[in-house]
């Protein structure tokens, strides 16, 4: 498209059903941020378009867990993760939700104009049906293993092992999430978008018209999506958590999650231009604007078949230019996780890091999963801040505002010396607007943070070959140029680091005290920080990060991983059923280790000699990782004496003691609380 007159740019409305994590930061979050403040700094017509998705399945789960209601749970989590998004700087025009009055008509009266034209497919089948919970069991109320990969506890409409889209009737021995019940089939009735029939319209669309410029694996999932063929997809659902099917003989059913949310970025346009007295259809409706999604891959199929579909079946909208959704970020080397809690809370982390918005962002940019899975690291975070923002940006604006003051009191000096090389370096930064810029438009937000970087490089390395601490006693004149030169580059980077680190970017302004220059006036002006300007007051734009902190978040997950192993451990199946008697054929007693000595050439054991009451006895026990031979004896320890006996390195291990694992796999005595006499059974 040629400059388009206006931009409506969306990102993927969260669930309400948990906090933002990082994985949802690089992702969405981040790069639609940085694409947007760099249309504003073009001075484009922009409008940033979010809100929370507060139906679904998911949310109801949530409830019944918690024991409140589908309301309680999107009210707590709307606030959490419109409050952090606020307060980490991403600029929305509009935060709205799916509860809101406004979307449930726009997206009532979405399906009632298709259903009017006849674009749905009415269709009774059998569905799972919960006969304990008296309910259907639509999409996540329903788990069972996995058709594709084998995997336990895939969902009714998606395996989260193999990352297969599936539908309920696939699912290996289905079970309700509700009661555990095996579920039954009952007949229902349901509404269908038939995706079939915009098969060939989708193919020339985006397999024709967008190769070049949508990303690979955007491309390359649709067309495989393609390939496999369309079907009929089901837009409405038996649940009471929705909006309402408008249609006379469809009560107890609602719009189908997917359906609705989507419609979410319409109606959050239309509750910001009423706020700001603007008129919300040529944002949606006109040709001259371009639509772009941020999204993450888990919807790249709902934003590039289904939506589309949806909006050219009703007429009147337009369709997305771009879709640049990202890969996975995953984090310390491990798949993130909200039911593991393997992740980083953007709300926790604002509490943990105060006033580091910026670090954050710069890191989630530098390693943003754009063209493949990538990985987050708290040891990177450190570095990045330290190594990169400390020492090469905050090192470059600081050097500038302390000369500066050194030397000329904080008074921007002449430009009248300016020499040739001089010249050229500001010529150099003049096309950094245009270099950022490209990558940005490009959606490379990595490569354009890396050129914004060498922007400060560029002024590093220009100090460091002037030395203006040299020349000023030898030649004034020519530190004045250089100082000069210095501080327009200090000029630049206020604006063209804004995208990336908007706190910075107002941090440096204040420092530089200057409104800063648009994206193309920098490319433009004479002199972006003009001489005889009275700079601020220097200030640290960055400090380092020690280990403390950084240690402080590896506990946090190293404790995660702990209590996840413990939580599958607690989780393994029972045995199979024994009776009484096999029970009652163990004769289990208390004793008491009276020596213990390591066993040579074997890391693991300890032989013990235990008074059992009936005898002293010989026990091999593989404890020696968890104990010493030392600390052992005097103990008291339940032994099963009936074992038949074993010889174990060249010993006659003549029974067994019980034990039992910390989650980190050291082991345990399973003993009496009170000391009681040797012999006495455990029964
Ligand atoms: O995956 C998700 O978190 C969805 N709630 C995204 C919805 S995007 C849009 F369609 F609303
Ligand atoms: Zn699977």
């Amino acid at each position: 498209m040629d400059t388009p007159k206006r931009y409506t740019v969306t990102a993927a409305l969260p669930y309400a059903n948990g906090p933002i994590h990082l994985g949802h930061l690089a992702g969405v979050y981040v790069p639609a941020d940085v694409y947007v403040r760099y249309l504003r700094q073009k001075g484009r017509d922009v409008i940033f378009i979010c809100g929370s998705d507060e139906h679904g399945v998911p949310i109801t789960i949530k409830a019944r867990r918690e024991g409140i209601t589908p309301q309680q749970v999107v009210d707590k989590y709307n606030a959490i993760i419109r409050d952090s998004f606020a307060e980490f700087g991403i600029s929305f025009d509009n935060y709205s939700r799916t509860s809101a009055p406004i979307h449930h008509k726009t997206a009532s009266e979405f399906f009632r104009k298709m259903y009017d034209a006849g674009q749905f497919v009415e269709q009774e089948s059998e569905q799972y049906y919960d006969p304990e919970a008296k309910q259907f069991l639509a999409d996540r109320y329903i788990t069972g293993t996995c058709p594709r990969c084998g995997a336990e506890g895939a969902y009714g409409d998606q395996c989260e092992k193999c990352g297969s889209t599936l539908s309920p009737s696939e699912l290996i021995d289905p079970k309700s999430a509700l009661s555990g019940a095996t579920p039954i089939l009952k007949k229902t009735k349901h509404w269908y978008l038939p995706l079939q029939q915009y098969e060939s319209w989708l193919r020339q669309w985006i397999l024709e018209g967008h190769k070049a410029d949508w990303k690979p694996n955007v491309y390359g999932q649709v067309k495989s999506w393609l390939d496999d063929g369309l079907r009929p997809r089901a837009v409405t659902r038996d649940l009471d958590w929705g909006i309402p099917v408008p249609v006379e003989g469809a009560e107890g059913k609602v719009l189908y999650v997917w359906f609705d949310a989507p419609i979410g970025y319409i109606s959050s346009t239309k509750e910001w231009a009423d706020r700001e007295g603007k008129d919300w259809e040529p944002y949606w409706k006109s040709a001259d604007t371009k639509l772009v999604h941020f999204i993450g891959k888990d919807n790249i199929v709902f934003h590039c078949i289904i939506f589309p579909a949806m909006l050219r079946a009703h007429g009147e909208y337009i369709l997305p230019d771009n879709v640049p959704a990202n890969e996975f970020l995953n984090l310390e080397g491990n798949k993130l996780s909200t039911s593991r809690n393997w992740a980083v809370w953007l709300d926790q982390y604002l509490v943990d890091f105060p006033g580091k918005q910026d670090v954050l962002r710069y890191a989630l940019i530098a390693t943003a999963p754009e063209t493949k899975d990538n990985d987050f690291t708290w040891r990177d975070f450190q570095n990045r801040n330290n190594s990169e923002l400390v020492a090469i940006l905050g090192n470059f604006v600081n050097r500038v505002m302390v000369l500066t003051h050194k030397y000329y009191g904080g008074v921007v000096p002449s430009s009248q010396h300016l020499n040739e090389a001089d010249r050229e370096v500001l010529d150099q930064m003049r096309k950094y607007p245009s270099i950022l810029g490209d990558s940005i438009e490009k959606y490379r937000f990595r490569e354009a943070l890396s050129e914004m970087m060498n922007l400060a490089r560029l002024g590093n390395k220009y100090l460091a070959d002037n030395e203006p601490w040299k020349t000023q006693k030898t030649d004034p004149e020519r530190t004045e140029a250089v100082m000069y030169t210095a501080v327009q580059i200090a000029g630049a980077l206020a604006t063209l680091c804004e995208p990336f680190l908007p706190f910075a970017a107002a941090s440096l302004a204040k420092m530089l005290d200057i409104r800063p220059l648009t994206w193309d006036e920098v490319a433009q002006a004479q002199s972006i920080v003009p001489s005889g300007h009275r700079l601020g007051q220097p200030a640290l734009l960055f400090e380092k990060i020690e280990d403390a902190p950084i240690e402080a978040q590896l506990k946090r997950l190293e404790d995660s991983r702990l209590a996840n192993i413990a939580a599958e451990k607690a989780a393994e199946p029972q045995k199979e059923t024994v009776s009484y008697d096999e029970f009652d054929r163990m004769d289990i007693r208390v004793g008491t280790i009276v020596e213990a000595e390591k066993v040579p050439k074997a890391k693991k054991l300890l032989k013990l000699t235990i008074d059992t009451g009936i005898d002293r006895r010989t026990v091999v026990s593989g404890i020696a990782e968890s104990f010493s031979a030392e600390e052992v004896v005097g103990r008291q320890v339940c032994v099963l004496v009936n074992l038949a006996p074993r010889e174990i390195k060249g010993i006659l291990s003549n029974g067994m003691i019980l034990m039992t694992e910390h989650p980190d796999g050291r082991l345990e005595f399973v003993a009496p609380s009170r000391k009681v006499k040797e012999g006495a059974q455990v029964r």
